[in-house]
């Protein structure tokens, strides 16, 4: 059966900041729905912003990344990319989705995308955390 795989990457703006109860709540919501429903992909949360990148059958993350842009939690949502693809980047990162809450995390996602250079979108995903990464702790 011919796949119908989507990519959609996207980062917004929190409207206000959850504390460290919510943004649990959110995660493991966001974590247990997408890995049930297999949608792969990453999560996080930082200095103020959200970056989300999720995959799948757009069967099944379109309706989901409808949900998402309705949300009250977050504003101006720049999509940087929505498009079918035939390779899911993230099918063998972690086997699951991934909620990225630490900078060692996040270095582990910027190897992951440097040494699986499957498509254009691994290097624009690479540039778009760049400034992600700056905000490691001291
Ligand atoms: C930035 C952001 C990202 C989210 N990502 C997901 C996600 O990946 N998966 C998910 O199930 N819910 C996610 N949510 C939560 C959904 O917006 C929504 O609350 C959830 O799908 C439950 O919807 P319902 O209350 O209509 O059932 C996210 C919310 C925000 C603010």
């Amino acid at each position: 059966m011919e796949s119908n795989y989507y990519t959609i990457c996207y980062f917004s703006d929190e409207t206000t900041s959850l504390n460290k109860n919510d943004m649990e709540a959110l995660f493991n919501q966001s974590s247990s729905f997408n890995n049930a429903n297999n949608i792969y992909g990453i999560f996080l949360h930082i200095a103020g912003k959200y970056l989300q990148i999720l995959e799948g059958n757009k069967a099944v993350i379109d309706p989901l990344y409808a949900r998402i842009v309705e949300d009250s939690r977050h504003k101006n949502i720049y999509e940087v990319f929505n498009k079918k693809t035939d390779n899911l980047i993230f099918k063998n990162y972690n086997s699951k989705f991934s909620i990225v809450k630490t900078t060692d995390d996040l270095d582990d996602i910027n190897n992951y995308l440097e040494s699986n250079r499957y498509d254009s979108r691994c290097d624009k995903l690479s540039r778009l955390l760049a400034p992600f990464l700056m905000f490691r702790e001291a």
